[in-house]
Order: C-alpha cells, then sequence, then structure tokens
C-alpha cells in the first residue's frame, strides 16, 4: 500500500505507516474531518469509515476537525486564532487541493472571507509509525491590512472515541526533571505549558493518552510530542461526549505576530505516533523514529565523557584541568569537557559570561596547551559554553546593554545573575556565531556543552514594532546558528543543557547530539528522571554521569558499581573529583568504564524494555540488562526477574560467565537477580546463540 492514498470519490486522504494508519476526509460541508488514528486499514476499510463523532449532537458543536478555527459553532480548542484589520475572527476553509509523493501530503485551503491561505503538512517514512505535521499561514491579499495570528497550531491530534482515558505525561523542577505521571484524562482542557521561552523543567512537551487499559507492554497508546525548544502549549481537550484530542502549539497564549501581504508563517513539526504494544512499544517507536529521522549523527556512538563541573565547580585552571584530564584518560575516557569557569572574569555565577576570552590568570597561555595535552591523552576536546546569557556585570553587557531581552523603562530582572541576549537581533546572533565559530576553529574543539540557564523575563524587543515575534525568532536563531556551526565544522558535536534538562525536546535533538538529563547525578534520584527521559527520547542521547559519594547534591552515599550502572543505562560521563577517588575506586572504575564499552552499542542504539527495577536492551542478538535494588524491609518478597523482548525458542549465553539461559525461561519464569542487599545491582549481557 502507498504511504499517501487518496480517494476522490469519498473525499478521503490516508496515511499508512507500518502499523497505523492515519484518515481524514472533507464533509459534506467542505470541512476538514478527522477519521481515524489507530490500527491499519486498507482503503476500502477507510472509505467505510463513519464520520468519528457521530454521538455529539450539533447543539453541542463538537466536531473532529482536523484543524478548527473559530467561527461557526464550534466551542472546543482553536488550532488556529486569527484576527483580521476590522476585528472579525471567523474563518472558513474551502479546500482548494492537495499534492501526495513520497510519504508527503500538503492539503491547501483558501479562507473564504479573508486574505488567508493554509497549508497542512503531513509526512510519513516506511520505516516509522510517527506521523509528523506542520501548518503554514500565508497572506495572499493585497488591501495592505495585516493580519494577527494569535495562536497557529502545529497539529490537533484526535484520538478515537473510547469509554474512558489516561493522561500520561511529566512534570519537574531543576535536578527532578522528568518525573512521570499517568492519571485519569479530566473532563476539561487539561494545559501543559511552558511560559518561559525555553522547553523547560517544568513540563515536557508530549503527552500520551490511552483508554485505561494500557500495560508497559500491551494496549493501545497515542502519543504526540511537539519539535520545538521555546514556549509551548499542548492542550488536551475531552468533551462531555468523549472527544479527546491534543492540540500542540509553539508560544504560549498572550504574544501574537503580524502577518503583513505576502508573509508566511511556519510551524514547528508535531509528531505523533500510535502503537498498539503499550507505553513500552510506543517509547521504542519514538526512539527508533528519533535515530532515524531527527538526530544529526544517529549511527555514532557518544563517546565516554568526562565533565569537570562536580569536581571544581568555577575553580577552574590549566593545573587542575590537566590532573583531571590525566586520571580521566586513565579510566577511558574518550572526551574531555571543561565546565563552566574558563572565560572572563567567571569565578563565580556573578559576572564574565559574555566575554568568550579564556581568563588570562588561569589560563595565561589560553586553552592551547590545555587542549594539546587533552588530545595528547588520546581524547577529545570539548568546552562548556551559555551563549545566549550575559552576566550584566560582563564587557559585552557594559557595551551592549541594549543586546538583552527588556522592555523600556521595565526592570530587566536578573536569574541566576544573568539576563537573555535576544538573538532575534541579527547582530546579537551575529556577533555569537563569530566568537563560537572562532572558539571552534582556534582550538578544533570536539564538543560543546550548550548551556541555557535562565528564562525569559520582560522579553521585549524594543524599537520592534512586530516585538513578540522574538519568542520564535529567539529559537530560530539558535537553531540556524547550530546548524551552521555544525555544517562548518562537521566534527563538532554538542550537547544540549538548560540548567540539566530544562532544553529536551525533538526540535534540539535535530541539532544535537546528546542532552544533559539532569544537574541531578543522585543514581537513586536518576532512576525516576530517566525513567521519564527514556519516555520518548532515547537513552543514546540520555549524559548520565557517575560522581562522588556521598552526592554533593543530596547527601546520598550509594555504591561506586550502583552509580556506574544507573549510568550507564544511557551515554556514560564521569562527573567526580576524580583526584579524591582512592586507586581502588580508580581501578574499578576503568573496569566498568571498560564494560561500558562493550555493552555501548546495545544500550545506545538497542530497543529499551523498562522492567521492575530494571532495564534492558536487544539489539540484535545481544541483550544488556541493568537491574538494581531499593531498599526493602527485611523479609520482603525477593521474585525473579522477568525479562521481556527475547526469542522464547532462542537461547541466550551469558557473555560474562559463559552460561547458557532459555529465552522462555529467562521470560516466562525470570532471571534469579542475586541481588539481596539494598543497592546493589547487577548488568548482564547476553548474546542469543545462532
Ligand atoms: C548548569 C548546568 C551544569 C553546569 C552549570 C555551570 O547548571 O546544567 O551542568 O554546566 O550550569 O554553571
Amino acid at each position: 500500500m502507498t504511504a499517501v492514498h487518496h480517494d476522490s470519490a469519498a473525499r478521503l486522504w490516508m496515511l499508512s505507516t507500518p502499523n497505523s494508519c492515519y484518515v481524514l476526509r472533507l464533509d459534506d460541508q467542505g470541512r476538514l474531518r478527522h477519521l481515524h488514528w489507530g490500527a491499519p486499514l486498507t482503503p476500502d476499510q477507510a472509505a467505510a469509515l463513519p464520520y468519528v463523532l457521530d454521538v455529539a449532537t450539533n447543539f453541542d458543536g463538537e466536531l473532529a476537525e482536523e484543524y478548527p478555527g473559530e467561527g461557526g459553532a464550534r466551542f472546543g480548542v482553536p488550532a488556529l486564532r486569527v484576527r483580521y484589520a476590522d476585528g472579525s475572527r471567523t474563518t472558513v476553509w474551502d479546500h482548494t487541493g492537495h499534492t501526495a509523493e513520497d510519504g508527503r501530503l500538503t492539503l491547501a485551503f483558501r479562507e473564504r472571507h479573508g486574505p488567508l491561505a493554509l497549508e497542512l503538512h503531513y509526512r510519513v517514512h516506511p520505516d516509522s509509525d510517527a506521523v509528523e505535521r506542520r501548518a503554514l499561514v500565508r497572506h495572499d491579499g493585497t488591501d495592505g491590512e495585516p493580519v494577527l495570528l494569535q495562536q497557529v497550531a502545529a497539529a490537533r491530534w484526535t484520538l478515537p472515541l473510547r469509554a474512558d482515558y489516561r493522561l500520561s505525561h511529566v512534570t519537574g523542577a531543576w535536578s527532578a526533571e522528568n518525573q512521570l505521571t499517568r492519571g485519569p484524562l479530566a473532563r476539561a482542557e487539561t494545559v501543559l505549558t511552558s511560559r518561559r521561552g525555553i522547553t523547560g523543567h517544568q513540563v515536557n512537551p508530549w503527552v500520551a493518552v490511552d483508554a485505561g487499559d494500557a500495560g508497559e507492554e500491551h494496549g493501545e497508546v497515542w502519543s504526540s510530542a511537539l519539535a520545538w525548544s521555546g514556549s509551548w502549549r499542548i492542550t488536551v481537550e475531552r468533551t462531555v461526549h468523549g472527544l479527546v484530542a491534543a492540540t500542540h502549539t509553539a508560544g504560549h497564549e498572550g504574544p501574537a505576530v503580524t502577518l503583513a501581504p505576502g508573509g508566511t508563517w511556519e510551524t514547528p513539526v508535531s509528531v505523533g505516533v500510535y502503537a498498539a504494544d503499550g507505553f513500552g512499544g510506543a517509547s521504542r517507536a519514538w526512539h527508533s523514529y528519533a535515530r532515524s529521522h531527527v538526530l544529526p549523527r544517529p549511527a555514532e556512538l557518544r563517546p565516554v565523557l568526562y565533565n569537570s563541573w562536580e569536581a571544581t565547580g568555577f575553580d577552574v585552571g590549566e593545573q587542575g584541568q590537566r590532573e583531571l584530564a590525566r586520571r580521566a584518560a586513565a579510566l577511558g575516557v574518550e572526551l574531555f569537557v571543561m565546565d563552566d569557569g574558563w572565560f572572563g572574569a567567571r569565578k563565580d555565577d556573578s559576572a564574565g559570561l559574555g566575554d568568550w576570552t579564556p581568563a588570562p590568570d588561569r589560563f595565561p597561555d589560553g586553552l592551547a596547551p590545555l587542549a594539546a595535552e587533552v588530545r595528547r591523552l588520546g581524547m577529545r576536546f570539548g568546552l562548556w559554553v551559555e551563549p545566549e546569557m550575559v552576566n550584566p556585570d560582563s564587557d559585552l553587557y557594559r557595551a551592549h546593554p541594549d543586546w538583552v531581552l527588556h522592555e523600556q523603562g521595565r526592570p530587566r530582572t536578573e536569574l541566576r545573575n544573568q539576563l537573555v541576549l535576544n538573538f532575534a537581533r541579527p547582530e546579537v546572533a551575529a556577533w555569537a556565531h563569530d566568537w563560537l565559530d572562532r572558539l571552534v576553529r582556534e582550538h578544533g574543539v570536539d564538543h560543546l556543552k550548550w548551556d541555557m540557564n535562565r528564562v525569559f523575563t520582560e522579553a521585549g524587543h524594543p524599537g520592534d514594532p512586530d516585538a513578540d515575534r522574538l519568542w520564535h525568532d529567539h529559537v530560530r536563531a539558535v537553531y540556524a546558528l547550530m546548524d551552521r556551526l555544525r555544517s562548518d565544522h562537521p566534527g563538532l558535536r554538542i550537547e544540549a543543557c538548560s540548567g540539566g534538562g530544562g532544553r529536551t525536546d525533538l526540535g534540539i535533538l535535530a541539532r544535537t547530539d546528546q542532552v544533559w538529563a539532569s544537574d541531578n547525578t543522585d543514581a537513586l534520584d536518576r532512576i525516576a528522571v530517566q525513567h521519564g527521559y527514556g519516555q520518548v527520547y532515547p537513552p543514546g542521547t540520555m549524559g548520565a554521569w557517575v560522581t562522588d559519594s556521598p552526592n554533593p547534591l543530596t547527601g546520598r552515599a550509594l555504591p561506586l558499581e550502583f552509580r556506574f550502572h544507573l549510568a550507564m543505562t544511557g551515554a556514560l560521563g564521569i562527573g567526580g573529583d576524580l583526584t579524591a577517588w582512592s586507586e581502588d575506586e580508580l581501578a574499578r572504575a576503568a573496569e566498568l568504564v571498560a564494560r561500558y564499552k562493550r555493552i555501548r552499542p546495545v544500550v545506545q542504539h538497542g530497543r529499551l524494555y523498562r522492567l521492575a527495577d530494571a532495564v534492558q536492551y536487544v539489539h540484535g542478538p545481544e541483550v544488556v540488562l541493568v537491574a538494581w535494588r531499593l531498599a526493602r524491609p527485611h523479609g520482603a518478597p525477593v521474585v525473579p526477574l522477568r525479562m521481556a523482548g527475547l526469542d522464547p525458542l532462542a537461547r541466550y549465553r551469558d557473555l560474562d560467565t559463559g552460561e547458557l539461559h532459555h529465552g522462555a525461561v529467562l521470560t516466562a519464569r525470570g532471571l534469579t537477580t542475586g541481588l539481596t542487599r539494598d543497592h546493589s545491582s547487577r548488568l548482564l549481557h547476553l548474546r542469543q546463540e545462532s
């Protein structure tokens, strides 16, 4: 079956993915109605679908419209909110044509009364169950009157009718990102949003809805994610008649932009994934989509990195960094990243941001000697940068106080003693490109940890009559800058960071290689952070460091092996003060780094199965299991760990002990983990016998 099917008699379009299908139709009034998102259908079956919302009465005005505007008997969440110069808001869309080729479908519409054209874009891929969507609005009038765009959703994802619904998403905070919550979906409009100018720690731009009957490995799940790194809003609407739809918009309520004649406005991509095999199946579909269609270098393995932040804080200097680099290299680390504190007057968080030249007192000969030493030790060289930020106490701010987001005569609220540079101003983006390009070229920088430690406040752009555009333009300028640096420096890799995981989304992942998932490196706290992260984002992108014990943030002491094993479930890094580790600890750490390198392809590129107190990865014939034990009262039952994703007819050899296991036994009965002590952990590496 072709990926995009058009039935002109039924005025119907159908998008097919390997395990799902998405159907739309123009109704008898010419409105675009959503018909189906779920199990695969044939074209005949799709043509036989009734309109989904037969249960609703016209009086309630509940229509499963694919992309509703305002006006008419519509009372739900609009996808499109515009205001014409005469104050009217009603839009009536006439379908003007479509194009369908190569898995892409574009539906075109013209507004009957005003000067607007609308395109709805869809895309599917032969190897993925993801449906990509975005919208484009064009002002094609000639009368000179602009149109105000108050909301242009990337997509509205409508679910099929079910008796009940549950909503899954993540909430969080700095150092407590990605806490998964799952509960009844309110008969209301549930708004998940960031008004901060960044993706945010508080909630991440994805949702999953199920009918209350899905589990980790069974049941239907409909999930959707917005590929955007600025403010955003997902409204999950559940009506009295049971219509459920999630509307995804870049930007939050309030800011509006003006569309002048000839102008176009394009949304970022919103992606939907239907899975019939539970939350685990949905996650695996997301990971495979991200690897095949989002990440810039998906085939690469992430190097084991060392980062200096927890070891030294701002107290960086050439000698100290050389010593850490020497010890890191001895452990088998492949990439050495010097964090904050290497530039300008940056001795703490009160000064220096914006002055991106090596601090002369700490690096009297610049960074070249350290970079050379890191390379001599056989590692790549990485640096922390925070290009979008400035401390008021900096030469940059003294020279350009108008470069920051601000409103004339209003306070300039500082957070972490810093202000946000307005990348919507071309000269600011050009300045950032200039020093970043030079820094990367002069030092052959292999890796940038690109941080963004504070959110927008007083986000004004004095002098720009359409100032609200900066909410979007800032993000686009950051994307463009990353894209340009990557294309000019093909060896450069970028780690996304925003006070930890505050800028984790499919938009940033399209131009970065990994994400610093959280500033919290306590392995116990990390279990939940990583569990939530992996719901949508692939484990191979999830930076996870082993740091000191007791943990500097939580004060909790945990065994070295436990800390390693939990960090080995993502992209392993080391972030402790290696000068304080004992010889025994360093020797054990070196063994664990070597072990990680052996399992790394399975963890970073494999299929993830989440088990009780364990995660498992399957990659070709290889299987990796990391199991842990949390604190339990004496006498609590210790049950075998039932593995998933194995071939019941196959046998699996333990590559450490040589022992042979039956797939059927590991699945039906489970593995005896032998984890009898709190905070003990075990790593198992199996290979399927051919
Ligand atoms: C943020 C990052 C940390 C570290 C500091 C440096 O908090 O998340 O990992 O880089 O900034 O100031």
